[in-house]
């Protein structure tokens, strides 16, 4: 991202990570502070070392971060999170496929948790730009003769086909979006909404985060199950910052960003992990009744507000490290 771009922001001002501990929100969080921003971090357990000291050890976070302990249902402490906010950037959610109870464990915590936030900022008048981390599945499972298009910020995955399939999070996702855009249709601050494809880079957690393990089963030759590893897209986490920093101080920013550099069919990726890793076995795991749902995805509209994206290798090579650094590889 281009330094000095023009800004909303004078002061840089306080601004709101809810998910701080997490991959994305530790992430941004670093690269809030590295851009002066004063950062406030929601966390759920402030005495888990796991959850906190990779944050507390960033540079300006023992100047410039505060974390709170904040719970998405929990509208109380989310309103006291947003008090005196700037900004807010919403990462925080489920990130997992299965459940015992994947409405009260997935679709509620990211749909009436995303309200609650939104309720929040709608309350305190300080609040002027609000981010929230969706997810590129809300897009790419649309309607089945649409699966050989390329998909852009139009388009939709069906919530039907989503709750047939018991894609619970892709369906979570979807709903807490969708609710978000009309919940915001009238307040006093500007929504908009990056839908990443799948993240790859570096962990600056000590826990490989969920979203990574998917990756590192890869790694260990072990099956990947997952319908939407047939035909998906990738792009680097440094990138999904960069995508909400913009969004945020991009005064012309506002709706929906795909936010995706490449996609890739399971094949083309175990080609180019076989070739990049030889000393990993990469097995092919996707069943063969599963069709891709869709052809590619558009990120021209991030483009435009000034994102470059970095390249596969990069993505992979720096995950790659995070997991040999980590012991896990
Ligand atoms: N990783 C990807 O490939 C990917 C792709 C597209 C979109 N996204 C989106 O990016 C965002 C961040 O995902 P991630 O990959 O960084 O996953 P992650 O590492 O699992 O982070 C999720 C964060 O959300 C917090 N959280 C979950 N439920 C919560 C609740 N009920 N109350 C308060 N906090 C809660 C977690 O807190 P704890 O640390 O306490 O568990 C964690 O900090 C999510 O919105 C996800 O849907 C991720």
């Amino acid at each position: 991202m281009e330094e000095g771009s023009e800004s909303i922001v004078n002061d840089r001002g306080l601004v709101l990570v809810t998910g701080a501990s997490g991959y994305l929100g530790s992430w941004l969080v670093k690269r809030l502070l590295e851009r002066g921003y004063r950062v406030r971090g929601t966390v759920r357990d402030l005495e888990n070392p796991a959850k906190t000291a990779h944050l507390l050890r960033l540079s300006g976070a023992r100047e410039r971060l505060q974390l709170v302990l904040a719970e998405l249902l929990d509208e109380r402490s989310i309103d006291a999170a947003v008090d005196g906010c700037k900004g807010v950037f919403h990462t925080a959610s489920p990130v997992f496929f299965e459940a015992d109870d994947p409405q009260a464990q997935i679709i509620e915590p990211a749909v009436t948790g995303t309200l609650n936030v939104l309720k929040a900022c709608a309350n305190h008048p300080t609040v002027k730009r609000v981010i929230m981390t969706s997810s590129a599945g809300t897009v790419m499972f649309p309607e089945p003769e649409l699966s050989n298009q390329v998909l852009d910020e139009s388009n939709w995955s069906s919530i039907e086909l989503s709750t047939q399939n018991k894609q619970w999070y892709v369906l979570s996702k979807t709903l807490a979006e969708q609710e978000a855009l009309k919940f915001s249709e009238d307040k006093q601050y500007v929504f908009t909404s990056i839908c990443p494809s799948v993240i790859l880079g570096p962990i600056l957690s000590s826990d490989i985060v969920t979203s990574a393990k998917n990756m590192l089963v890869i790694f260990k030759g072990d099956a990947l199950v997952a319908r939407m590893f047939c035909h998906v897209g990738y792009v680097h986490i440094d990138d999904v910052a960069s995508a909400h920093i913009l969004a945020y101080e991009k005064q012309e920013a506002n709706g929906r960003y795909i936010c995706s550099a490449i996609d890739l069919s399971y094949h083309e990726l175990e080609e180019f992990l076989q070739h990049r890793y030889p000393n990993y076995k990469v097995p092919i795991s996707i069943p063969k009744d599963i069709k891709p749902s869709y052809s590619a995805l558009s990120s021209i509209k991030i483009q435009q507000l000034g994102l470059q994206f970095k390249g596969l290798e990069e993505m992979f090579d720096d995950l790659v490290r995070s997991f040999t650094e980590m012991g896990s590889l």
